[in-house]
């Protein structure tokens, strides 16, 4: 059995120069693949509203239907950290009813929280979560819930002036406690920055090489999205494969090639 990832392990993997791999999965099939296939952390991400919701956006997901995708990606996992993301509104507004939402995630099965932001109530929702035993990962740059005040999905931190904001935001979260810190969408050289700076590791999307990981949404991996990305790259076209398998199967169906005898009782 190899060896369980915990977040002890990627904080000695920064210290070691190993890169960490992380992958979202909403569902069990998809995170059991995960885990086999080697990923060291599985982000339940709130990303499961644009990807198997059909919403428009990451607001809408509710923590019910964060925490039900949780538990189905649980059942899935042996090996990889299992991260959850707090959805908008559970953290952010209260810190009480942050660390209850996020031990809700935790009784779920979630080893960790992530959760976006470094405003005053998030930090002290961090150092309460982390006070009472639940791990956390944050997350800067370019952080979904926060759309409508970018103005849509634009890279971060380009001026010097917002460079230094999440430099400064990226050591307020390690400050607070939490073992390790998304970027999204920011210059290459500035994940480098942060990277040098932090104790704790970065793992990046969007943010270049030089993060002490990455992550990526697996709809995007596989070829499940509708659009592509920059930051990503498909190694696969599952979403053509799917779609011929089942038109396929509708053709065999009404020339009656399927079923057969093969697949028939007698
Ligand atoms: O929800 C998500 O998929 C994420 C990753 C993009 C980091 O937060």
């Amino acid at each position: 059995m190899p060896e369980k990832v915990t977040t002890r392990t990627l904080i000695r993997w920064k210290q070691d120069g190993r890169r960490i791999v992380s992958v979202t999965a909403y569902d069990y099939p998809t995170a059991k693949l995960a885990d086999e296939a080697g990923i060291d952390v599985v982000l339940v991400g709130d990303s499961v509203g644009n990807t198997m919701l059909g919403y428009e956006t990451t607001l809408p997901v509710t923590l019910a239907e964060i925490e039900h995708h949780l538990r189905a990606v649980r059942k899935g996992i042996k090996r990889a950290l299992l991260v959850v993301d707090m959805p908008f509104l559970s953290y952010g507004v209260s810190v009480p009813d942050a660390v209850y939402n996020a031990g809700r995630l935790m009784q779920a099965g979630a080893e960790a929280v992530k959760l976006e932001g470094a405003t005053e109530p998030v930090l002290q929702s961090i150092r309460a979560m982390v006070d009472i035993g639940i791990p956390v990962m944050a997350h800067l740059g370019l952080t979904p819930q926060s759309i409508h005040k970018f103005g849509g999905y634009v890279v971060q931190g380009r001026s010097e002036q917002a460079a230094e904001a999440l430099l400064q935001a990226a050591q307020a979260v390690q400050e607070a406690g939490a073992f390790s810190l998304v970027l999204e969408l920011i210059p290459a050289t500035l994940a480098q920055r942060i990277t040098q700076t932090l104790t704790i590791p970065t793992i990046g999307i969007g943010a270049g090489p030089f993060c002490d990981g990455q992550i990526q949404v697996l709809h995007d991996l596989i070829g499940l999205s509708e659009q592509t990305y920059k930051h990503a790259k498909r190694y696969a076209e599952v979403g053509q494969q799917i779609r011929s398998a089942l038109e396929q199967y509708a053709q065999e169906v009404r020339e009656g090639a399927f079923p057969t005898e093969e697949h028939s009782f007698r």
